[in-house]
C-alpha cells in the first residue's frame, strides 16, 4: 500500500510539471539559461516554423533605389525578421503582435534596419567618424543611434562597415572607417559597443551587425556588386582583423558579402564563414546574406539556380536570407533529399534565437511607444552631433594663417553649390535623418559672425552640369568681399551603396568656379563636402585654406563655422589617404616597399599622394621631442615603452592624436612600409606639454599571420615610428 502511494505521488508529481510546462515551458521562462530555453524551444518547432525563423522578409518597401524589393502584403506570423524601414512603433508593435499571438509558439520577429550614421540625429558619415581618432565619442553617438533606432521599433542595425577600403573610386569607402585595418577595427568596436551597451537585453541596445563580411571593399576598379581577388594573405592580415576584433567584442550577426575571395563570393565561402568565424572564432550568433546576395550566386557563376545558391550559401554557413525567399522555398526539398542534415538546420535556428533571447525579445517584445520630440534629436544628443562632426573635420591646408577668421573680416562672400543645401550635408545611408534638421553651412556662419561680419551668399553653379550663368554674381560678390569661402562637394548619392565614380575629381563645374573666383585676387577658403578622398591636383594650389568637413550630419554648419571662426580648433586627421590623381589609386600609407624604392616612379606627376592617413592641421603648433625607448632590446615575452613628449608651441588650447606605427624590415614575408598601432589623443594647452605613451605589447603589436592564419613573431630589429621619428628596437628570443 505504502508502495502504491508513493507511486501515484511520483506520477501526479510528473503530470502536474508536465502541465506546468505545456503552460509555462521553459523557453518562456526568463529566469532559465538562454542554452536551455533555445533548446527547448528548437525541440518544439516543426521544420516549417525552423525554415521561417532562417527568413528575413520586408515590412513596407525600401526608400533606397538599389533594393527596392516587393512591399509585403502579407507577414507570416512566424517570419525570423523583418527589414522595417518604418520609424512607427505602433506599427511594429502590431506586427508583433501578430507573431506573438497568431504563430503556435509566439516566436517574436527580429526588426532590422539599417542604421549607419545615426537614426534621426545623423552623424558624420563613418569615414568621417574616424577622422576624430575619439573612440570614446564614437561609441556615445552609436548609443544614442541606438536608443533613437530602439525607440522608433529597431532591434538589429546592419551596421558597422568594417571593411577596410583603398580605392576612393568606390562610393562605399564613406561608410568604412577607411584604409587601415586597425582604424577599422578599433572604431568597428567602438560602434559595437555602442549599440550592442553592456548587455543586449539593455534597455536601448541594439544588435550589430557586421558586414560586408569578408573583402568587399577590394571591388576591382572601384565598381560595386564587381569581382574582387583576394589573396589569403591579404585576406589574413587587411580583411579580417577588424572582423576578429569585432566579433571578439561581442558584435551579435554579420552580414555575408557579395564579392569573391579566391574566386568564392562571401556568401558561399565556407572558410570564411564557417571554418574562420564559428570554429576558429567561435562566434554563436549568426550571418544573414547581403540583400539578394543568394540569388546573385547565379550572376557570379559559382550556382546553376535559385536551389543551388540556397544549398551552397546554407551550407557555407549564411543562417538568414534577407528577402531572396530562397531559403524559404527550397530548403525543405533539400533537407528531404538529404543535402541538408536536420542538425544544420536545428544549428542555424538555435544562432538566430540565440540573438531574440540575448535581446530579451521573448520577455519584452513590444517597443515602449514615446512621443517623438522625446525621442530624437534630444540636447544631449544634438551635442554629441556637434562634437562629433567638428572633431571629424580636417584643416587640409592653411597658409598664412588664412584660418581662422580674424576681427579684420568684415565682408565674407560664401560661394558654392554646398552653401545652403542641407540634403547633402546629411549624406548617404542617413536612416530617418530629414533635412530639416539640418544646419546649413550658411545658417551656421550666420549664427556664429552675427554683426560681426556680413556673409554675402552666392551658389555660383551647381554640382555638376555645365551652367556657368551664376559665376559673374559669384565674382562680383568675391570682389567686394575680404575673403571667398568657396562650398563645394558632392551630391549625397554619389557615394554609398552602387554610386561608383570613373574618377574622385569633382566635375569640372566646381573646378571652373574657383578658377573664375582666384582672378579676384581674393583670400580663397574651400569647404569640402563629400564622401570620399577627392582629386584636388587643380584645387588645392588655387587655395589658402582647405577644410575638409565631409558629410558631417545635423550639426555640420555650426561644427564648420566654428572651425571658421576659431571657436573650435581643428583636431582631425585623415583616416584615408588623398591621392594626388585618381591614376594612383591604388595608395594607401601601409603600401609594402617597392623592390627599387629610388625608381619605378610615375613619369608624369608625382608618385607621392597629396595627403597621407594622418594629415591634418590645428591653429596651433606642437613640437615632437625626441622618441624615447624603455629598452633596446627586448625578450618576445616582455613588453617595450616608447614615449614622446609633445609641446603646444602655439598660442592656442589644441588637440594633438598621435598616430603610433612600427615597421619590419626583414621578415618571413615582406611587411608593409608602416603599419598603425596605436593612436591617443589629448588636449594639450598652449606652452603646456604632454607625454603619450605607447606600450609594445611584441605578440599583439609585432607579430604577423600567414596565409593561413597562423600567428608568428620573429626576432630581430624593428623599428617605431612616430611623427616622421624612425627609431630602432630589437626583439630577443
Ligand atoms: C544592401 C547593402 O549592401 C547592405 O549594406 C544593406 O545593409 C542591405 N542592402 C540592407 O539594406
Amino acid at each position: 500500500m505504502k508502495r502504491i502511494l508513493v507511486l501515484l505521488t511520483i506520477i501526479a508529481f510528473i503530470q502536474i510539471t508536465l502541465i506546468a510546462q505545456v503552460k509555462n515551458p521553459v523557453y518562456k521562462d526568463k529566469n532559465a539559461a538562454v542554452e536551455l530555453r533555445i533548446k527547448d524551444l528548437v525541440s518544439k518547432m516543426n521544420l516549417d516554423e525552423k525554415i521561417l525563423q532562417l527568413n528575413q522578409y520586408t515590412a513596407g518597401q525600401n526608400t533606397n533605389i538599389n533594393n527596392i524589393g516587393e512591399a509585403m502584403k502579407s507577414i507570416p506570423a512566424g517570419i525570423g525578421s523583418l527589414i522595417y524601414f518604418g520609424a512607427d512603433p505602433e506599427y511594429r508593435n502590431a506586427i508583433q503582435k501578430k507573431a506573438i499571438e497568431e504563430s503556435r509558439l509566439g516566436i517574436p520577429i527580429l526588426f532590422g534596419f539599417d542604421v549607419i550614421h545615426g537614426f534621426r540625429t545623423v552623424y558624420p558619415i563613418s569615414l568621417a567618424q574616424a577622422c576624430s581618432w575619439n573612440p570614446a565619442l564614437v561609441t556615445e553617438a552609436a548609443a544614442v543611434a541606438a536608443k533613437e533606432a530602439n525607440l522608433s521599433g529597431v532591434d538589429w542595425t546592419f551596421s558597422p562597415m568594417i571593411d577596410v577600403a583603398r580605392d576612393a573610386r568606390w562610393g562605399r569607402v564613406a561608410e568604412g572607417y577607411g584604409e587601415d585595418p586597425y582604424t577599422n577595427a578599433v572604431f568597428g568596436v567602438a560602434t559595437v559597443k555602442g549599440y550592442q551597451g553592456k548587455n543586449l537585453s539593455d534597455p536601448y541596445s541594439i544588435a550589430a551587425c557586421l558586414k560586408h563580411y569578408v573583402g568587399y571593399g577590394e571591388s576591382e576598379g572601384g565598381r560595386d556588386y564587381h569581382y574582387s581577388d583576394i589573396s589569403m594573405q591579404s585576406l589574413w592580415e587587411t580583411y579580417l582583423p577588424p572582423y576578429e576584433a569585432c566579433v571578439k567584442a561581442g558584435a551579435a550577426t554579420l552580414m555575408s558579402s557579395f564579392n569573391d575571395i579566391s574566386g568564392t563570393p562571401g556568401s558561399a565561402n565556407p572558410y570564411t564563414l564557417t571554418e574562420v568565424l564559428k570554429k576558429q572564432w567561435k562566434h554563436d550568433g549568426f550571418v544573414v546574406s547581403d540583400w539578394d546576395a543568394i540569388q546573385q550566386l547565379i550572376a557570379q557563376g559559382v550556382a546553376a539556380d535559385r536551389k543551388e545558391a540556397g544549398y551552397k550559401a546554407f551550407m557555407a554557413g549564411v543562417e538568414m536570407d534577407m528577402t531572396d525567399n530562397i531559403y524559404f522555398q527550397n530548403l525543405k526539398d533539400l533537407i528531404a533529399e538529404k543535402k541538408i542534415p536536420m542538425a544544420k538546420i536545428d544549428d542555424a535556428v538555435s544562432r538566430v534565437l540565440r540573438v531574440k533571447f540575448r535581446l530579451g525579445l521573448f520577455d519584452q517584445p513590444y517597443t515602449t511607444v514615446i512621443d517623438e520630440s522625446a525621442r530624437y534629436l534630444q540636447p544631449e544628443s544634438k551635442a554629441i552631433a556637434q562634437k562629433l562632426a567638428a572633431e571629424s573635420m580636417v584643416l587640409l591646408k592653411n597658409n598664412s594663417k588664412t584660418l581662422p577668421l580674424t576681427a579684420s573680416v568684415k565682408q565674407i562672400a560664401l560661394i558654392g553649390p554646398m552653401v545652403s543645401n542641407k540634403v547633402n550635408l546629411i549624406g548617404a545611408w542617413a536612416a530617418h535623418g530629414n533635412e530639416k534638421d539640418v544646419e546649413s553651412i550658411a545658417e551656421g556662419l550666420e549664427k556664429e559672425f552675427g554683426s560681426d561680419a556680413k556673409i554675402n551668399t552666392a551658389k555660383g553653379c551647381d554640382f555638376d552640369g555645365s551652367d556657368e550663368s551664376g559665376f559673374a554674381e559669384a565674382v562680383s560678390l568675391g570682389k567686394t568681399s575680404d575673403i571667398i569661402l568657396v562650398c563645394l562637394g558632392e551630391k549625397s548619392e554619389w557615394s554609398g551603396e552602387n554610386a561608383s565614380r570613373s574618377t574622385i575629381a569633382l566635375p569640372v563645374i566646381q573646378e571652373k568656379l574657383v578658377q573664375e573666383l582666384k582672378k579676384t585676387g581674393k583670400p580663397i577658403v574651400l569647404i569640402l563636402s563629400n564622401g570620399r578622398p577627392l582629386e584636388l591636383v587643380r584645387l588645392e594650389p588655387l587655395a589658402d585654406a582647405i577644410v575638409e568637413i565631409w558629410q558631417p550630419g545635423v550639426a555640420g554648419g555650426s561644427a564648420l563655422s566654428g572651425i571658421l571662426s576659431g571657436r573650435i580648433n581643428p583636431s582631425g586627421k585623415l583616416s584615408i589617404t588623398f591621392p594626388l590623381t585618381t591614376g594612383q589609386i591604388p595608395i594607401y600609407y601601409n603600401m609594402r616597399q617597392s623592390a627599387r624604392p629610388t625608381s619605378g616612379k610615375y613619369q608624369d606627376i608625382s608618385t607621392e599622394p597629396l595627403y597621407w592617413l594622418g594629415h591634418g592641421l590645428s591653429y596651433t603648433t606642437f613640437d615632437y621631442g625626441t622618441v624615447k625607448l624603455s629598452a633596446n632590446t627586448i625578450k618576445k615575452a616582455e613588453k617595450l615603452t616608447v614615449e614622446v613628449e609633445v609641446t603646444n608651441s602655439g598660442n592656442l588650447t589644441g588637440t594633438e592624436t598621435v598616430l603610433w606605427y612600427i615597421n619590419d624590415p626583414a621578415c618571413t614575408i615582406s611587411r608593409p612600409m608602416k603599419e598603425l598601432k596605436y593612436f591617443d589623443k589629448k588636449e594639450i594647452a598652449a606652452g603646456a606639454k604632454n607625454t603619450f605613451k605607447f606600450e609594445i605589447n611584441p605578440m599583439r603589436d609585432l607579430s604577423y599571420t600567414d596565409a593561413t592564419g597562423k600567428r608568428f613573431l620573429e626576432t630581430g630589429e624593428y623599428f617605431v615610428i612616430v611623427n616622421g621619428q624612425k627609431v630602432k628596437f630589437t626583439i630577443s628570443e
